[in-house]
């Protein structure tokens, strides 16, 4: 079997950069390289200018790993690039035959290397209500599944469960002895209620997934982890990655480091781009609620994720978001 394309990255591929005001990007308004070093200590701007370009550590540079593993109480961790870091999981941990459970609709490699390694793949759907989206986990049936492969802050319906559904879900995964894949990579961007446990620290067969593209505004890094408290696991990650990266660009190691050592004033600064534009996304969908089209500005259909007709994901990340809203409002006043 070969892997389907990836609808949503082809659908990026062919508009994200073209001259449009993006509506739809998951991430957050990305920091240029001053913004960045802005925040560095002298000894770390030191390391930045010293930095030699060779090949890095495989598992990761070792203080940056340590810093990643402050936000797990110190469970270990392995860096890839985020994507990457799901394909190596995926790869170490599933076989054909394996029954897995996955949030869907969903971002489409947490369920599709799974259907291409020959996994029986079964949805875990949320239901859309006045309060937003959510997944119900008394709709969990966990019995004889090798793993659950969830998303919080869920990619694209934003759904997020309380503390309690939250630990509703580790327990049910625990009890069934199934593996809990938590692709975490909008952790810390909840503007409502507080970020959830990882996965890692909360379970002995939980596998946290992150990373800084989306939470910390830093994608063009390309720098993410695994972080899980099996050794086993880890280090079948490890054999993987000696077939894809091997290693960390030495660039992104050292800015990556930077970032950690602000990592909640990085988060802080996306959720305050986020809050100040969610009040602009509900006062325009208070005077627009029949349906939009846009030119000049990107939506992203609900159909890249193989879900609904008639919904688009809207990314609340960017700081043009109001300039990007004008252009859509000035489109559908001409055309209604
Ligand atoms: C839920 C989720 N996981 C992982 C990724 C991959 O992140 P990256 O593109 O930085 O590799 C994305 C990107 O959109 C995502 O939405």
């Amino acid at each position: 079997m070969t892997l389907r394309p990836f609808l949503l990255e082809r659908f990026f591929a062919r508009y994200e950069f073209q001259p449009a005001l993006h509506l739809a990007s998951s991430d957050c308004e990305s920091l240029t390289i001053p913004e960045l070093l802005a925040f560095a200590s002298a000894e770390d701007l030191s390391a930045w200018g010293s930095m030699k370009l060779g090949y890095t550590e495989t598992a990761g540079h070792p203080e940056l790993r340590s810093l990643i593993a402050n936000d797990y109480g110190g469970i270990d961790v392995i860096t890839a690039v985020p994507e990457e870091a799901i394909y190596l999981t995926m790869r170490a941990l599933l076989k054909p035959g394996d029954k897995i459970v996955a949030t869907c609709p969903g971002y489409q490699s947490l369920y599709e290397i799974a259907v291409e390694i020959g996994c029986d793949v079964q949805r875990w759907s949320p239901k859309e209500s006045s309060e937003g989206w959510h997944f119900d986990p008394s709709d969990l049936k966990l019995d004889g599944v090798k793993a659950l492969v969830v998303n919080f802050p869920h990619n694209p319906t934003g759904a997020h469960p309380t503390a309690a559904e939250w630990a509703e879900v580790c327990e049910l995964a625990e009890r069934c002895g199934c593996w809990l894949i938590s692709d975490e990579m909008y952790r810390g961007l909840e503007t409502n209620s507080a970020s959830l446990k990882a996965a890692a620290s909360a379970y002995s067969k939980g596998v946290s997934i992150a990373g800084l593209s989306k939470a910390y505004g830093l994608a063009g890094l390309r720098c993410g982890w695994v972080a899980t408290q099996d050794k086993e696991l880890m280090a079948a990650i490890q054999r993987y990655k000696d077939y894809t990266t091997i290693c960390a660009s030495a660039p992104t190691e050292r800015l990556s480091i930077i970032a950690m050592k602000s990592g909640e004033l990085l988060r802080k600064r996306c959720r305050d781009i986020i809050a100040a534009n969610l009040p602009v996304w509900e006062d325009f969908v208070a005077r627009h609620t029949h349906v939009l089209a846009a030119r000049g500005v990107m939506l992203l259909p609900s159909k890249v994720y193989e879900a609904w007709e008639d919904h688009f994901r809207v990314g609340l990340g960017r700081l043009n978001f109001g300039e990007a809203l004008n252009r859509l409002e000035k489109y559908i006043k001409m055309k209604v």
